[in-house]
């Protein structure tokens, strides 16, 4: 059975939805950013595979395993109390249904309150047994980061009608499975719009434009802490790269000059 509390703030992002409030998403990695985001009032918190590239270093999500995502779910799960908690099944911990089962099952008892995958139709199968087993899952269409070796690189998608039909049957395919939730990632402004018309469960978009039901950044986009690559959707709104290397820069003159951690 459904834990009430996550029943209720599932309830309270689908009656956002109905009446046109916005919804507030972020990604999130460890407890002090959970909870600080947390008491900030953000929706929802994911606690994405974006981790490999914006926290372990990795040169995308591929890499990213089941351990390192239990480790980081269990540290934001410590800091949140309101926020809904998502878990992203990581690149290739879904590949059958019993697979994505059980790693569901283990972000589930790492502190998750829904989990993540990426894809729609093909992925059916595996969306039903999860949601089958009470696990309230969250969907994942368009461009879709697992599969960037594949397809050689990041692109917009939803340029051709063929393209947009399909990721609006993925979507309804997911919602017709029992999906919570549907990230779109990527995709043209004007077919996230339709495709958030076409769905009743919320859309949550990251490079699809306003016409979404609420957005997600990955949170070191907001806060400018990870300078190396900054996507041309997502403006920052603090530079704590520049303040990180000025506070260090002040710390190593001060220490240098003989003082201690106080004196600075
Ligand atoms: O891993 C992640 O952070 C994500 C977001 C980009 C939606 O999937």
């Amino acid at each position: 059975m459904l834990d009430p509390i996550v029943s209720a703030k599932l309830q309270r992002l689908a009656a956002m939805k109905a009446r046109g409030e916005r919804i507030a998403c972020l990604t999130a990695y460890d407890y002090p950013s959970a909870r600080l985001m947390d008491e900030a009032g953000i929706d929802v918190l994911l606690v994405g595979d974006s981790l490999g590239m914006v926290v372990l270093g990795y040169e995308d999500t591929t890499r990213v395993t089941m351990a390192e995502m239990l480790h980081h779910v269990r540290a934001v799960a410590r800091g949140v109390n309101d926020a809904l908690v998502v878990g992203d099944l990581p690149y290739c911990s879904y590949e059958t249904p019993g697979q994505a089962l059980e790693n569901s099952r283990r972000l589930m008892g790492a502190g998750a309150d829904a989990v993540k995958l990426e894809g729609g139709l093909d992925l059916i199968p595996q969306v039903e047994r999860i949601i089958g087993d009470g696990i309230p899952l969250v969907g994942h269409v368009g461009m879709l980061p697992q599969q960037v070796r594949e397809e050689g690189g990041y692109s917009k998608k939803g340029k051709t009608r063929k393209d947009a039909e399909r990721m609006i049957e993925d979507a309804l395919a997911l919602e017709k499975a029992g999906a919570c939730l549907v990230v779109l990632e990527s995709m043209v402004k004007k077919v996230a719009g339709e495709l958030t018309e076409r769905v009743a469960i919320p859309t949550i978009g990251i490079g699809a434009g306003a016409d979404c039901d609420g957005q997600i950044l990955v949170t070191p986009d907001l806060l400018g802490s990870f300078p190396w690559f900054r996507p041309s959707f997502a403006t920052p709104r603090a530079d704590l790269a520049s303040e990180t290397t000025r506070a260090v820069t002040e710390y190593v003159a001060a220490i240098k000059a003989g003082k201690d951690g106080k004196e600075l």
